[in-house]
């Protein structure tokens, strides 16, 4: 059996990017594997957060893994700052990378562009991430695309600890998907869709009604060649909808641009709409109940034991390698 690892920031609410491009896979992995899921609110604090906002983000992020059908039997769900170990080796990590390595990460350029000083932990955001990787030696970290550069990170700390230390940690895989792997922003198909972005019609959240989900794609950016065709670089925008379409109905690009030829934008903007809503429905009518039950923070309190016991054994093997405390 292999060790999964993931994890979604409670930054908001999660949309159909971070589930196509990740979360679907959570669910597909959880019936062979050793599954973890984290909500990792320590990510969060890398921007200032409301703290009432970010506790209620939180639990409805672990709602939401629920609802998709994560199930706490299966998989080990839990939130990062309820195991203490993710800080502890983040900072022995911090103090084996270089600041050079940590300023190419384009997701912190992206972050900090245009401002004259830029928060510290956004700055080394990456090795928290790779300390949540590898406190659980993990073999398979199923991500979106947007994460490959964080993920090599990752390999590249475990591998020099490895290299300096002796074996401590095990080198982990990130999981892509070819299709979601990257789902772009519905008003400026040239970014990823972001749960911080400010236009509520960028994204479409999991929790968006009918009327929203219509609102965001009916006005989605697209051009003006009026033809449905798969072409990135030159329609992005009618392509990132094909990209979408294809996720949820597990109908490849190619049959629908057969199914659309011939056929208008709007037309096909309003199966996507049907397609879309049919996929989420369920989603937000589990939601609810599942927000709202014991058994939500039982399983969150379940899941950091377990993830604690694990973290707790890594740590203990970091220690004696770098002869940290005073030994056994
Ligand atoms: N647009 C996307 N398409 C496909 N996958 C995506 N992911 C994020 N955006 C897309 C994947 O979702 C998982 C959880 O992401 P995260 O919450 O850890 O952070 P993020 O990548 O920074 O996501 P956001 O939505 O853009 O949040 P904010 O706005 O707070 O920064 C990851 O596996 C990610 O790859």
């Amino acid at each position: 059996m292999k060790r999964v690892f993931s994890g979604v920031q409670p930054t908001g609410n999660i949309h159909i990017g971070n589930y196509l491009g990740a979360l679907k896979q959570f669910v597909e992995l959880q019936n062979d594997n050793d599954c973890i899921y984290c909500i990792v609110d320590m990510h969060s604090i890398t921007v200032p957060q409301d703290p009432k906002e970010l506790r209620k983000h939180t639990l409805d992020v672990a709602a939401l893994y629920m609802a998709i059908g994560i199930d706490p039997n299966k998989a080990t769900v839990f939130v990062q700052s309820d195991v203490p170990g993710h800080a502890e080796l983040s900072w022995v990590l911090t103090c084996n990378s270089y600041t050079g390595e940590l300023s190419r990460m384009t997701q912190f350029k992206d972050k900090s562009k245009g401002k004259e000083s830029a928060p510290t932990g956004l700055f080394s955001y990456p090795v928290l991430m790779a300390a949540d990787i590898l406190l659980y030696d993990c073999n398979i970290v199923p991500v979106g695309n947007d994460q490959k550069q964080h993920i090599e990170l990752c390999r590249d700390l475990a591998m020099r600890i490895n290299n300096k230390y002796g074996e401590t940690f095990v080198i982990p895989e990130g999981r892509f998907l070819k299709e979601g792997a990257r789902i772009m922003a519905l008003d400026d198909p040239t970014r990823k869709m972001s749960k911080s972005a400010e236009n509520p019609l960028s994204k479409i959240s999991l929790l968006d009604d009918e009327s929203k989900i219509k609102k965001a794609i009916m006005k989605s950016t697209t051009d003006s060649e009026g033809i449905i065709r798969f072409d990135i670089v030159n329609k992005p925008g009618i392509s990132n909808l094909l990209n979408i379409y294809s996720s949820f109905s597990g109908i490849t690009v190619q049959d629908i641009e057969k199914k659309y030829e011939g056929c208008g934008y709007g037309d096909f903007k309003k199966d996507l709409v049907q397609v879309t809503s049919e996929a989420l429905r369920p989603i937000r009518e589990r939601f609810e109940d599942i927000r709202n039950s014991e058994e939500l923070i039982i399983a969150l309190k379940e899941g950091a034991e377990k993830a604690n016991a694990i973290s707790e054994a890594t740590m203990s093997r970091v220690k004696e390698r770098f002869g940290l405390g005073i030994g056994k």
